[in-house]
């Protein structure tokens, strides 16, 4: 009798990881296909009117171009439940950069070409695409996302900040930011007979099959989305994106496979992006530091075609004790691109805004940052009154602060120098929801003693396939090499997408659930000659958990350096510790933590996409453009985890690491930023500009 090492909680290499550095690997735009037709989107010039005319006969006649779809003659769709995808369906133009057209052609270059020689005559009519705190049109929407409350209120706020020492009302702003996954979005579509079959890029294969069943009126067995390999999502592949419904579109109309890919300018107007959010926040407190009153107030956009209204100010539902407590979410709609999920969507921005004025409120009560965050401890939710599952937040903050060397501190502003730089050390806090979603695996014991989980997971480059692995691995006590994680085929029945950081633990639980079960029939029965499969969803036991708030924290220290003279900044130094839960993969967690860091380093310097008032277009849509940081940018990043046992989560005791690096890192940037120089920056990016002003 052999033991057999735990695979969970092990620094496991990706198990595709030669497949993608050999290049066997396939990603949706690359699978060939007899006949593939190539389609490039046409889009609008315009902010809002209508399309009079588009000029067929001239686009037809160019080389290789086998057919113009516009609203006139495209497939007509049904309801889906997301109006985004019903793609040239009418003459209307909701905003700038919106399909009116799909040129499908024998090749890439000339669908292209024809694309960007099209001529379409629109209707103008004027525009608005300026988000402002004192727009007319503010209205309190109906919920927030996902399903959280517009607004809360525990106490009186007011009469909170009335009997407060010390008061900060302070107002802070996020850009409009874009996701910027490696791979662009891409669909090769086919159907085979009255099948539909695509290759695409996406989050989750349930919910993009889903939508195309609907959009198409088809029956739940005629369509299958594969996804085996995906390149970056990060919210933008969530859900269905214009590709795959043209590219299943054009393949039925033409009768052949068409492929759709976008470019990277196309996905700044087409895939969603992080709304612009203005933020103000006050906080009342005794002279101690400790919090008598918090009120968040966030306002954001979103388009005439789909409310979608970002959850910015629900971080101060669950971070700090304060007895009187209000949040609340005002939205415009403007003729803009529809925003939409981007890594750790409310959380992100709100949390700039939240662990800043926490920030400031430490400076004008003279606490350190970090006791200031002990002291405001909450025993349970503060909004809700509810129990946390887990919750280690002054764990994380006490031992980042021993790993960062925080005690020696100075607080003082602009009191430290490096030759010419000035230099500065800020904290902040992180924290993210730890949910988990049905899903559904099946797991085979075959006769040669290997196994095959199949389970319509999405590995975006997450290494969820491997931790996946792992888990099976360890649950039918077999080695990881016996064990093969099949993921991304929608065949396998429903799951949840690689989204809200609620990948691994809802994955996990259908998979654990699976192998036990089979373990079980195995004891009891033997293996039948020809194998054996196990399925098992995990709706009825996620209805079955209690009533407990599950929540990932963490803490991020950041130290900068600042030219008086350039406003130039740079963060040598960056240093998070986490409690997530189980962390199952330690290379892959890690890799996940300081990717997330990282994004926040470039969400306090440089990511912003800039808006043309006259145009209604976000006019940086390139990397040229846009920055996000590059190597050149980034010095040392250091992602720890403590160790937090919950057996109130789902059977691998995991809370999710996706998304939660990201949260609080531009605060902890910010602050460090007004330590080294004074200077308190409320909106972002940190610019040298901004700085200098
Ligand atoms: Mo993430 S924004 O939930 O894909």
């Amino acid at each position: 009798m052999t033991t057999l090492t735990r695979a969970v909680g092990a620094a496991v290499g990706r198990v595709e990881g030669v497949a993608k550095v050999t290049g066997q690997a396939r990603y949706a735009g690359e699978f060939r296909l007899d006949r593939l037709a190539y389609g490039w989107v046409a889009q609008s010039t315009i902010a809002r009117g209508r399309v009079r005319a588009v000029d067929v006969e001239a686009a037809g006649r160019l080389p290789g171009v086998l057919a113009v779809i516009t609203h006139d003659n495209a497939l007509r769709l049904r309801d889906s439940g997301d109006p985004e995808l019903l793609l040239l369906q009418s003459d209307r133009v909701h905003y700038r950069g919106q399909v009116v057209a799909l040129i499908v052609a024998s090749t890439l270059e000339q669908a292209r070409a024809a694309a960007e020689a099209l001529v379409v005559d629109y209707k103008l009519e004027p525009h608005d695409v300026v988000l402002s705190a004192d727009h007319p049109k503010l209205f309190a929407p109906d919920h927030v996302n996902p399903n959280f409350a517009t607004d809360t209120s525990t106490g009186d706020v007011e009469a909170g900040l009335g009997a407060a020492e010390v008061v900060i009302d302070a107002t802070y702003s996020t850009p409009a930011e874009h996701n910027n996954p490696m791979e662009p979005h891409a669909t090769t579509a086919y159907w085979d007979g009255d099948r539909l079959i695509v290759h695409d890029s996406n989050q989750g294969v349930t919910s993009v099959k889903q939508s195309l069943v609907r959009l198409f009126g088809l029956d739940d067995g005629a369509v299958q989305v594969l996804s085996e390999h995906v390149g970056g999502g990060f919210g933008a592949k969530g859900t269905a994106r214009p590709p795959v419904v043209l590219a299943s579109m054009a393949a039925r109309l033409l009768r052949r496979p068409v492929r759709v890919t976008l470019s990277r300018q196309q996905m700044f107007s087409l895939v969603g992006y992080r709304t612009p959010t203005i933020q103000r926040v006050r906080l009342g407190a005794d002279r101690t530091g400790r919090l008598l009153a918090l009120d968040h107030l966030a306002y954001s956009q979103t388009s005439t075609v789909l409310e979608f209204a970002e959850q910015t100010a629900v971080v101060s539902r669950v971070m700090y004790a304060a007895p009187n407590l209000r949040t609340r979410h005002r939205l415009v709609t403007l003729d803009v691109p529809t925003p939409r999920w981007m890594r750790a969507p409310g959380e992100a921005p709100g949390a700039f805004a939240l662990e800043s004025a926490m920030d400031e409120l430490a400076e004008a009560c003279g606490v350190d940052p970090v006791e200031l965050r002990v002291r405001n401890e909450p025993l349970v939710e503060p909004e809700s009154g509810r129990a946390f599952s887990s919750r280690s937040l002054v764990g994380c903050l006490r031992d980042g602060a021993a790993r960062f060397g925080w005690s020696d501190r100075d607080p003082r502003p602009g009191a430290r120098r490096d030759g010419r730089w000035l230099v500065g050390t800020g904290v902040a806090s992180s924290t993210y929801p730890a949910r988990s979603a049905p899903s559904t695996a099946a797991v085979t014991a075959q006769p040669d003693g290997t196994f095959v989980v199949r389970i319509a997971a999405a590995d975006i480059g997450t290494g969820a396939r491997t931790a996946l692995t792992q888990v099976a691995a360890d649950e039918l006590r077999a080695p990881m090499q016996r064990v093969r994680t099949l993921i991304g085929d929608s065949d396998f029945g429903p799951a949840m997408i690689a989204g809200g950081s609620m990948g691994t633990a809802s994955w996990s639980w259908a998979v654990v659930k699976a192998c036990r079960e089979l373990t079980t029939l195995i004891e009891q029965g033997g293996l039948p000659a020809g194998g054996l499969t196990v399925r098992a969803a995990t709706g009825d036991d996620i209805k079955a958990q209690a009533d407990l708030v599950r929540h990932t924290f963490g803490a991020q220290f950041a130290e900068v350096w600042v030219d008086p003279d350039t406003g130039e900044v740079r963060v040598p130094r960056l240093l998070g510790v986490f409690a997530a839960g189980r962390i199952v993969n330690a290379m892959t967690a890690r890799s996940q933590l300081i990717g997330g860091m990282t994004w926040g380093l470039s969400m306090a310097l440089f990511e912003e996409s800039v808006l043309d008032p006259q145009f209604g277009d976000y006019v940086n849509h390139d990397l040229a453009g846009y920055h996000v940081a590059a190597c050149a940018d980034v010095r040392s990043i250091e992602a720890y985890w403590i160790d937090e046992p919950d057996d109130q989560l789902n059977p691998s005791g995991v809370k999710g690491i996706g998304e939660v690096g990201i949260v609080g890192t531009a605060a902890a940037i910010a602050n460090a930023v007004w330590h080294a120089t004074g200077r308190r920056i409320r909106d972002l990016p940190i610019r040298p500009d901004r700085l200098l002003a």
